[in-house]
């Protein structure tokens, strides 16, 4: 269901699960609407840091009506959200983004990719998608690894790491090569840039659709300052350009319809 709005967000817990990659569990309204692949902006309290941050919603319990953010400390508002304690309140703008198609992949073979902190959504797509032939490739650096456990109970996981300590060395396109017998219909992905423009080529030459999420730079979040968009193939039909806003229309694109 479509929720948008500033959520008085309280904070239930907060835990560094790897080296400077932190936790952070929040009660509030947005949680119990969110679709896998949105996300939310968070607002730092300090004077100097006046834009919220965008972090995607990793997964979240309805229920209760909590989420689960997972972020690395890359700044000074990460930094200040990696100090916030059980009971803190957080203001945030949620949900924010469209997220990823999961009704649509059911009865597929299904792969999901993460690389980096580009890991923490498709944990939320791996969940809603549970009992679905879900294969998920996660990418790390080296054995400092995260989340991992978790995929795992949700579907079949496959880890590449770029220093080869773990699984196979290289990345999630060379884990997916070195996985026999297994062909993708679906391909979803989080990641850095290269990851993503290797992802878009693998997928046109092996005849495979490819959902793929972006990031860039955001100020507002909600569509108004342009400050987010990327190129497009065709052009738009409202405006005759070749942009689409990430934070609107996004973050997440079919693979063939964007230029990275
Ligand atoms: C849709 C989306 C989802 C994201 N999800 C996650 C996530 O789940 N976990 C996570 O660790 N990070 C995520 N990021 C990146 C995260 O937003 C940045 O790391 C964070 O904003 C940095 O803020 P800072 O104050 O710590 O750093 P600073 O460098 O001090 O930030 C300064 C400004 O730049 C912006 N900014 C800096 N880096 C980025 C970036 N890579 N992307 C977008 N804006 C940036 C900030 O919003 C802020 O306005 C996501 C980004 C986007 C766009
Ligand atoms: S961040 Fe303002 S239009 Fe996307």
């Amino acid at each position: 269901m479509f929720y948008r709005n500033i959520d008085e967000g309280k904070v239930i817990s907060q835990e560094e699960i790897s080296k400077g990659i932190f936790s952070l569990w929040i009660k509030n309204k947005g949680a119990a609407y969110a679709n896998a692949g949105q996300f939310v902006g968070v607002y730092p309290k300090s004077k100097d840091t006046l834009l919220m941050r965008p972090i995607s919603i990793c997964e979240t319990d309805e229920k209760e009506s909590k989420m689960r953010l997972v972020y690395r400390v890359s700044g000074k508002g990460t930094k200040e959200f990696s100090e916030l304690k059980e009971g803190d309140n957080v203001k945030l703008l949620a949900n924010l983004g469209n997220g990823f198609p999961v009704d649509e992949v059911k009865g597929k073979c299904i792969v999901l990719m993460g690389g980096g902190i580009g890991i923490p959504p498709m944990l939320g797509v791996a969940k809603a998608l549970k009992g679905e032939d879900v294969n998920a490739f996660l990418g790390y650096r080296d054995r400092d690894m995260f989340l991992h456990e978790d995929f795992m109970s949700a579907c079949k996981v496959y880890i590449a790491t770029e220093d080869g300590s773990v699984g196979v060395k290289g990345n999630v396109i060379d884990a997916l090569k070195a996985s026999t017998g297994l062909k993708p219909d679906v391909i979803m992905a989080c990641g850095p840039m290269p990851m993503l423009r290797a992802i878009k080529k693998y997928a046109e030459e092996n005849n495979i659709k490819a959902y793929i999420s972006l990031e860039e730079r955001m100020a507002c979040g909600i569509g108004a300052c342009l400050g987010c968009v990327c190129k497009t193939v065709k052009k738009d039909g409202h405006s005759h350009v070749n942009n689409t806003r990430i934070c609107t229309e996004g973050p997440v694109f079919d693979a063939e319809e964007v230029d990275i």
